[in-house]
């Protein structure tokens, strides 16, 4: 079914905001039925997280050079630092009262601060943790076990015999509980499930290799399987992404263990009352989902045939074409960016400098350990420039293969790309905003459905490293949506038969933001429901 790619085209068609079918939508939020942002399981015990846990200092955002970054002497594996990269991906950074409720913001933005995304560990022993399955909750700072024994072997298997989760003491994987962005999203929220991944996994990659650790990126695997293993409820909740962490640094070689029991455990009802179904959300997943290892290994091997599509293609449509001049910047340590991050909510108008614009631009290029990207990319980098020193206003496109920028279009009104941005006034005022596109047919065409995912996830971690990179330099940032048909408009025809994935604004803001703080294991299960 995965190579059926009408699946993938068809949903992207379908979900497509436009003027019209914004005005004529008749959605609304159903407060009373709004989903809680965590999951607690009824009858299964969770265990505390060490707190006092390392935190990342280098900032590899603002480094030059991260492809070699050794381990500092004092990275050990062990609870603590798991508990550092679980924290800094994903865990509570700000309490916010407001008088119909309490939000708890986290390290990583998630679109309508819904935070669909969970994150589970398959663990080897390490010291402090035995060796087992765990699903993390972030309001509580705990664990809970979900099975016991190494499951590593088996989920090597489920990703097509992955020797790199075989040497890694353990793999965080990321899943999606559909409910909770659909709620707001409706079905065009498939796609914040790798939107919401992306961002996460962007801060996961700063934090491992903060502290030296080798990290990659897994979409290639049996949905099943690795769905099953998580004690996942079906067609509710499904599994992203697999991040083995601190490849090579594993003690043994996992042993075979047993194919795990079906088992979904009890939870606290994540709404109070009826959860809506969006067909179109399932229909593609299980359209986009691989079905055995060998489908998995298949699947991974052509990978390398889109890239050669992507190579090929040529456009000369520039009008001006100028070298980014990025420059090492001393920047804060990376737990203070992270915790300095919030979505901006007002950009005052005033310009970004040409430097920083590079430094964020560059800081796109550099490579992400994976099974769907290495050094190359499948996305491509469109951007409206508001207020940049020493470069004309207009319509760019970032070539990554010779670190230029190209002049598209010039005299473009800054109230384009708050139009473009579903008439935000927020991103008419940004100094920048970019957007992702890609040509999604011959990428689906050779990689099928799933292709579809990979394109999504890949535009989420670079909307991340853009909100990281943005920060260490004092600078603001905000995911944003679109009329997708006017994005590739706008920017054709360099951008012909590109459809957009994500767009993103920086600037300074207009205000002063204070920082977040590391609020790990302050809150109980009550607070967090209240
Ligand atoms: C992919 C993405 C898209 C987003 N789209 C919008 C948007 O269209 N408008 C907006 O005001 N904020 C948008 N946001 C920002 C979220 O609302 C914000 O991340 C969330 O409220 C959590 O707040 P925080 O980022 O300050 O932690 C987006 C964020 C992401 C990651």
């Amino acid at each position: 079914m995965n190579k059926e790619v009408k699946y993938a085209l068809e949903y992207h068609q379908e979900t497509k905001h436009s003027e019209v079918s914004i005005r004529s939508s008749n959605h609304y939020l159903d407060w009373d039925n709004k989903p809680q942002p965590f999951k607690f399981y009824t009858s299964v015990q969770s265990i505390p997280l060490p707190v006092d846990f390392p935190v990342p200092t280098l900032n590899v955002i603002t480094m030059k050079d991260t492809d070699h970054v050794s381990s500092p002497d004092n990275t050990i594996i062990n609870s603590k630092l798991l508990s550092s990269l679980l924290f800094f991906s994903s865990g509570i950074t700000r309490e916010i009262k407001f008088p119909n409720g309490r939000y708890f913001m986290r390290a990583a933005p998630a679109t309508g601060a819904l935070y669909p995304i969970e994150l589970y560990i398959v663990s080897e022993n390490i010291s402090g943790l035995q060796a087992g399955v765990y699903h993390f909750c972030p309001g509580q700072f705990t664990l809970t076990k979900l099975r016991s024994g190494d499951y590593r072997l088996l989920l090597s298997e489920a990703a097509g015999y992955d020797q790199v989760i075989r040497d890694s003491p353990f793999t965080i994987i990321l899943t999606s509980i559909a409910w909770r962005n659909a709620w707001k999203y409706q079905a065009r929220s498939y796609r914040h499930w790798f939107w919401d991944s992306g961002v996460i996994t962007a801060n996961l990659l700063a934090t491992a290799m903060s502290f030296g650790l080798d990290t990659k990126f897994i979409l290639g695997f049996v949905d099943k399987a690795v769905n099953e293993m998580l004690c996942l409820d079906e067609e509710k909740e499904a599994s992203i992404v697999l991040a083995p962490v601190g490849i090579g640094l594993s003690l043994r070689e996992p042993q075979q263990a047993e194919n795990p029991a079906k088992f979904v455990p009890d939870i606290v009802p994540i709404s109070k009352s009826k959860e809506i179904e969006y067909p179109q959300i399932w229909r593609l997943h299980k359209a986009s989902s691989l079905n055995s290892n060998d489908e998995v290994r298949k699947w991974t091997r052509s990978i390398a045939m889109v890239q050669d599509i992507k190579e090929a293609e040529n456009n000369d449509m520039k009008l001006q074409s100028k070298l980014i001049n990025p420059e090492s910047i001393i920047s804060q340590p990376l737990s203070n960016i992270i915790l300095l991050r919030g979505s901006t909510r007002k950009f005052s108008r005033r310009p970004i400098t040409f430097v920083q614009l590079s430094n964020i631009l560059y800081s796109l290029t550099k490579a992400i350990h994976s099974d769907f990207v290495d050094k190359k990319s499948m996305i491509d980098i469109y951007f409206i420039a508001n207020d940049v020193t020493n470069i004309q206003k207009g319509a760019y496109f970032f070539n990554r293969k010779n670190n230029s920028i190209d002049l598209l279009k010039v005299n473009v009104h800054r109230n384009m790309s708050g139009y473009l941005c579903l008439e935000q006034s927020l991103f008419s005022d940004a100094s920048v905003v970019f957007y992702m596109m890609t040509n999604l047919k011959p990428i689906v065409n050779t990689l099928g459905n799933r292709g579809y995912r990979l394109c999504q996830f890949e535009s989420g971690i670079i909307a991340g490293r853009i909100y990281l990179s943005a920060y260490s330099q004092g600078i603001g940032a905000s995911g944003s949506t679109f009329y997708d048909d006017a994005v590739t408009e706008f920017f054709s025809p360099h951008a012909k038969d590109k459809d957009a994935m994500i767009a993103v604004g920086i600037g300074i803001p207009d205000y002063k933001s204070k920082p977040g703080k590391i609020l790990a294991g302050k809150f109980s299960r009550s607070d967090l429901l209240s």
